[in-house]
């Protein structure tokens, strides 16, 4: 079931709706028409007892006006480009400098704030198509790039995700959704005691700008080595350069043997108190795992007013590395006309006694 709700007004007077999702179960899922965002998952504890796992606001000027990305869709290109530059086909390009002295995120208005049309396609498995038209040389990228990402509430209580792009001109994309999950509810406190596992045998180190220096070190002996399940606590506050530059984890994952056809299982989460499990299945070659380290920001309140705090939550970005366009070891983010952008990543959520 879908149901649409007015979430509120633009400065300039438009309209904004959220659109709500509604498996057999119970599940929702809430999305938004500004940035994409999922606003609201809703799922069962081992009890049965419906909870909010993902950050989000009550307002529509927090989502405006703060700076976390919450749940929102990111493009054109996720993380970071070093210095906002790049080149392609020998043109040297400048995307718009917000984070330092870096590009984050897609620059000033990326996709993560633009209004998405949202089509609903009711069923027993409902879906929303989002598509977004962003012209040539928005935000400094090439090309006008046709956006189409589909969100399905499953039968088996997934949400899956479908990016899609096509382009008229050769330029660089690396799309992802930046939803924030707390699997004991948004608003239990610190995400320590959750138990992660990442199918990652390599990570990439950063500068102090947190953009990747371009090694892919191996995570053996790394408090980097989620490939057996360990907390996200366990090795948090172990001495080491790369936590000590992100404040936590905030660094690309890239799994073994890169990226894969059709989706795969590649990261599983448990939160022992409520049970609650997510596996996220996905055929991108990374993952940022981004454990909440900016998230302080007292002027935008989480929803019911509770205050953001660090680690209280966290990200399973399923992406490309970042700043690959920089890198000639990295991925190839790069899209010519004639080509199809496409991947999908499913976010599975269970219970587990
Ligand atoms: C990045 C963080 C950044 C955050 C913004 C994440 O994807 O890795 O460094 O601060 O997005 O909310």
């Amino acid at each position: 079931m879908i149901t649409k709700h007015f979430f509120g007004s633009l400065e300039d007077g438009r309209e904004i709706y959220s659109y709500m999702m509604k498996n057999a179960n119970g599940m929702t899922v809430r999305i938004c028409e500004f940035g994409g965002a999922i606003m609201e998952i809703r799922v069962p504890d081992r009890w049965g007892r419906m909870s909010d796992v993902v950050g989000g606001y009550d307002s529509l000027r927090d989502y405006v006006l703060g700076d976390g990305y919450l749940g929102a869709l990111i493009g054109r290109v996720g993380n970071r480009i070093c210095d906002g530059k790049y080149t392609l086909d020998g043109k040297e390009y400048t995307a718009f400098i917000n984070n330092g002295k870096n590009s984050l995120h897609g620059g000033q208005v990326g996709f993560s704030h633009k209004i998405w049309s949202v089509k609903p396609i009711d069923g027993e498995e409902p879906r929303l198509v989002l598509t977004l038209v962003s012209p040539d040389g928005d935000e400094g990228y090439p090309g006008t790039l046709t956006v189409t990402v589909t969100y399905a509430l499953l039968k088996s209580n997934a949400l899956s995700i479908h990016y899609e792009a096509t382009t008229d001109q050769r330029t660089i994309v690396n799309l992802t959704n930046h939803a924030y999950f707390n699997l004991g509810g948004y608003a239990s406190g610190k995400v320590f005691d959750h138990v992660l596992q990442m199918d990652a045998d390599r990570y990439l180190p950063t500068d102090d700008s947190l953009i990747p220096t371009g090694e892919l070190r191996a995570v053996d002996g790394t408090p980097f080595d989620f490939r057996e399940p360990k907390t996200i606590g366990r090795d948090f506050d172990m001495e080491n350069p790369d936590i000590k530059i992100a404040g936590g984890f905030d660094h690309c994952f890239c799994f073994a043997g890169g990226e894969t056809k059709e989706p795969v299982l590649r990261v599983e989460v448990y939160e022992p108190n409520s049970g609650r499990m997510m596996q996220v299945y996905t055929n991108q070659p990374a993952i940022q795992f981004y454990s909440g380290n900016f998230l302080n920001n007292p002027e935008h309140p989480l929803k019911g007013g509770y205050p953001q705090n660090l680690q209280a939550l966290f990200c399973l970005e399923t992406q490309k590395m970042p700043d690959s366009i920089n890198h000639p070891n990295f991925d190839n983010i790069v899209l010519d006309p004639g080509e199809k952008y496409d991947y999908t990543t499913i976010y599975q959520f269970s219970v587990k006694n």
